[in-house]
């Protein structure tokens, strides 16, 4: 129950390369809402979305390959505006009865492009000559009859065509990536121009969307949601309540292994701002018995899991009992699953329906929910919008990705309380130098972590120390899958080991991991 009520979306057809949920995403940023659908979705079923355009992906290195995807010539003769890019725009020509060849030109990484039409759909008004990201092994030799070439290159004669008859167009490079120097605009100039699309796709409209959607589904029952500290679960849990409001009641448990301020901020400050009935089970204790003497970190995620479990579920019983009281059933469960997950678990755009009964998380089976999850349709930034529009608290909305078993994963050895409060006073401290620095944007996330079980010598004042260290693990990446470490100012790092080794009196040494995703994972356990 996801997909907004009216709006009629781009589809991305993913031929099979990474970069088509990178292209869904840059369409969006065109305030245009977009899907991705696999190239195996029939023709037929693509048109019954009804899209207001179509945007052909990059995908394997040549048309002529075995087994490549192929494009339905009837999806061009709909009458949808279509865009093809790389693969997707040699599959236009092969398919429009234009001439793709191996010339033996391959062309790989930035590369300068002659605009040769200047007053063009997708070029008008930017320079004759721009660099563009190329990739591709075969090249468009023959433009199909009807198109009018707009760009050539040293390896691709047609490079960019046009034909505003048919709302036909193409490009031989790939827009989406930052390197193509005008790649927004072309993008933006098929989407706006060319397709005539109105750019109203909004955090807003979301919202009001959304709002109608849950309510909707939900009707007068009621709503459970578990909430982490998260973004995705606040955002998805003030979105329901923006819906149905006292309908939704919110379970946050206490594990005692969030950050410095985290749990405040849950408990008092996105209360405030959003009104929603919150429980907060506080169960520090039982999670720190429950750790007492494991070192091993699949240990730890495994007790961490169980308790937590064990935990909501009876928080969950309470809840549902008051419901069942009142008349009211709880059959709803909100779960704040995203976009990248939806098309990564092969479930597309089209699958947005979940209408089963789910045993989530290990719920038992006499506990049956049916999900709520009005987040499905978005990539993180944009939840990151829409929780600002529905006012949910900046330090929230900001967060970086925090993992569920928290500071007990990034204390390397047995947790305690007090290498907690350790580690908490370090974190705090790290992050406000990262935030302070203005490097939010560039970092994904920055676990800090304590070497519990290490010790090392050093001098402070008069006296010799024997303290423990604080690894920094500031990583860059887009999705977790991969990562490199982020190159943090010098300054920046030498400010946070300064105040660590001055702050903490148990830390005696700051260091930084350089290690990239793979070999190492971002997480130390
Ligand atoms: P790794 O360490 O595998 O982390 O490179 C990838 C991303 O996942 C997060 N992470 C976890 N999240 N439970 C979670 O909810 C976990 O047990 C867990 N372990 C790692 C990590 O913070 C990073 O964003």
């Amino acid at each position: 129950m996801t997909e907004p009520l009216q709006t009629r979306p781009v589809l991305v057809v993913d031929f099979g390369a990474q970069y088509a949920q990178l292209i869904a995403r840059r369409v969006r940023e065109a305030n245009v809402y977009s899907e991705v659908v696999p190239h195996t979705m029939s023709a037929d079923e693509m048109l019954a979305k009804d899209p207001a355009a179509i945007v052909l992906s990059g995908g394997p290195s040549s048309v002529y390959e075995k087994g490549a995807p192929r494009l339905d010539p009837a999806l061009l003769e709909a009458g949808v505006p279509t865009f093809g890019m790389c693969y997707g725009f040699q599959s236009m020509v092969q398919a429009l009865g234009g001439t793709v060849e191996r010339t033996g030109l391959r062309e790989y990484g930035n590369t300068p492009a002659t605009i040769t039409d200047r007053e063009s759909v997708l070029f008008n008004g930017q320079p004759g000559e721009q660099s563009v990201w190329m990739s591709h092994g075969d090249s468009a030799t023959v433009a199909p009859e009807g198109m009018r070439v707009t760009a050539t290159t040293a390896g691709a004669p047609v490079a960019a065509f046009e034909d505003d008859e048919r709302k036909l167009y193409g490009v031989q490079w790939h827009p989406e990536v930052m390197h193509s120097t005008f790649g927004q605009r072309v993008l933006e100039n098929f989407l706006l121009r060319g397709a005539g699309i109105a750019a109203d796709w909004t955090a807003s409209n979301v919202v009001d969307d959304q709002v109608a959607l849950i309510k909707e589904q939900v009707g007068d029952a009621r709503v459970l949601c578990a909430l982490s500290g998260g973004v995705d679960s606040s955002v998805a849990a003030a979105l329901v309540q923006r819906a149905v409001g006292d309908q939704l009641t919110c379970v946050f448990v206490d594990h005692g292994l969030l950050r410095e301020g985290e749990a405040e901020q849950v408990e008092q400050d996105f209360v405030a701002a959003t009104g929603v009935h919150l429980v907060v089970v506080d169960a520090k204790e039982q999670f720190l018995t429950a750790l007492a003497g494991v070192s091993d970190p699949e240990e730890k995620r495994k007790i961490i899991g169980r308790e937590f479990i064990r935990t909501f579920e009876q928080a969950a019983r309470d809840v549902v009992g008051e419901g069942a009281a009142e008349g009211h059933p709880v059959e709803f469960l909100v779960q704040g699953t995203l976009y990248p997950d939806v098309v990564e678990s092969g479930g597309g755009a089209g699958a947005a329906n979940i209408k089963s009964h789910h045993n989530v998380g290990g719920l038992p089976e006499d506990l049956q929910f049916t999900l709520v999850e009005p987040l499905r349709a978005l990539f993180k930034d944009e939840v990151r919008q829409v929780g600002r529009e529905l006012g949910v608290p900046e330090p929230i909305v900001a967060r970086q990705p925090f993992p569920g078993p928290g500071l007990g994963i990034r204390i390397i050895g047995e947790v305690t309380e007090e290498r907690l409060d350790i580690l908490r006073r370090a974190d705090a401290i790290a992050r406000h130098e990262l935030t302070a620095a203005g490097l939010d944007g560039e970092i994904w996330q920055c676990p800090v972590v304590l070497l519990a079980d290490v010790r090392s010598v050093g001098v402070q004042g008069d006296g010799r120390t024997y303290g423990h260290p604080i690894v920094l693990r500031p990583v860059s990446s887009e999705d977790a899958m991969t990562a490199d470490w982020t190159r943090v100012p010098y300054e920046v790092l030498a400010q946070i080991s300064t105040r660590i080794t001055n702050e903490v009196a148990e830390v005696n040494r700051v260091v930084l991991d350089v290690t990239s995703k793979p070999p190492g994972t971002i997480e130390w356990e």
